[in-house]
């Protein structure tokens, strides 16, 4: 049975009890992380809170015609576009901690690997690949998130990159390591035209959602990882 996860500089090990496996605990637990992802129910909730908090705003401006509430809207409405925008690839909704964790966990990530996060959101990954060593870009089609992160660039002197623009377009062949965290729409999209382009041995860590046609190498706390053959 694995029992934990740890990282060498260049693989990851699977620690094992010395009894024998129960194969059908193993796919139990594969299936569970599979079909109900922990954290998702609070991710469902920070979504309601967000549309909650856009009504309420605009409900405040409304009423007291007050200048500071109807730029916190437009603020606020202006974060929420792009999610609406893009909602074929992935709507604006930050990885959790606990996941954003695991992700960079099983990404093993080694100093000076490329690395590029499809849909950048507020540059999380980012920040946690950056501190790896990596060289880190990540692409991000919302004006609002962009702006966001070329101040928290600025601000944090941070070493990684960003690009407004859409992941779709880009080239990401000479990427050792791809994060993303899309709709099952974009990750059938994804198959369909980009994981064929990844080089061989190259690293894809998706947050909760899979891939259909390949075989991941691991699940863990509902994070995919595939690895190009
Ligand atoms: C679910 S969020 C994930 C953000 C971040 N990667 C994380 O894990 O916290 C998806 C992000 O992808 C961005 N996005 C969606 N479609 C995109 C596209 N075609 N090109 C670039 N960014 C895109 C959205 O604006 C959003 O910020």
């Amino acid at each position: 049975m694995i029992t934990s996860l740890s990282r060498t500089s260049s693989k990851i090990v699977l620690r094992a009890k010395v009894t024998k496996p129960d194969k059908r605990e193993g796919r139990n637990i594969k299936r569970r992380a599979a079909s109900n992802p922990p954290g998702r129910t609070e991710e469902i909730k920070f979504m309601f809170f967000e549309i909650l908090l856009l009504l309420a705003t605009l409900v405040i401006s409304l009423v007291t015609q007050s200048f500071i509430a109807y730029f916190f809207f437009v603020v606020l409405f202006l974060l929420c576009l792009p999610g609406i925008l893009a909602l074929d690839s992935a709507p604006y909704l930050p990885t959790l901690k606990k996941n954003s964790e695991t992700m960079i966990m099983l990404a093993d990530i080694s100093p000076g690997t490329k690395v590029y996060d499809l849909g950048a959101g507020d540059g999380r990954l980012l920040e946690r690949a950056a501190k790896k060593g990596a060289d880190v870009t990540g692409f991000e089609i919302s004006a609002s998130l962009f702006l966001f992160l070329v101040l928290k660039k600025a601000i944090k002197r941070a070493s990684w990159k960003v690009r407004m623009a859409n992941f779709w377009k880009k080239d990401i062949s000479d990427a050792d390591i791809v994060f993303c965290f899309l709709t099952p729409r974009a990750m059938r999209r994804f198959e369909r035209e980009k994981f064929g382009t990844m080089k061989k041995g190259a690293r894809l860590v998706s947050n909760y959602f899979p891939l259909s046609k390949q075989k991941e190498k691991l699940v863990e706390n509902g994070v995919y990882l595939y690895v190009k053959k």
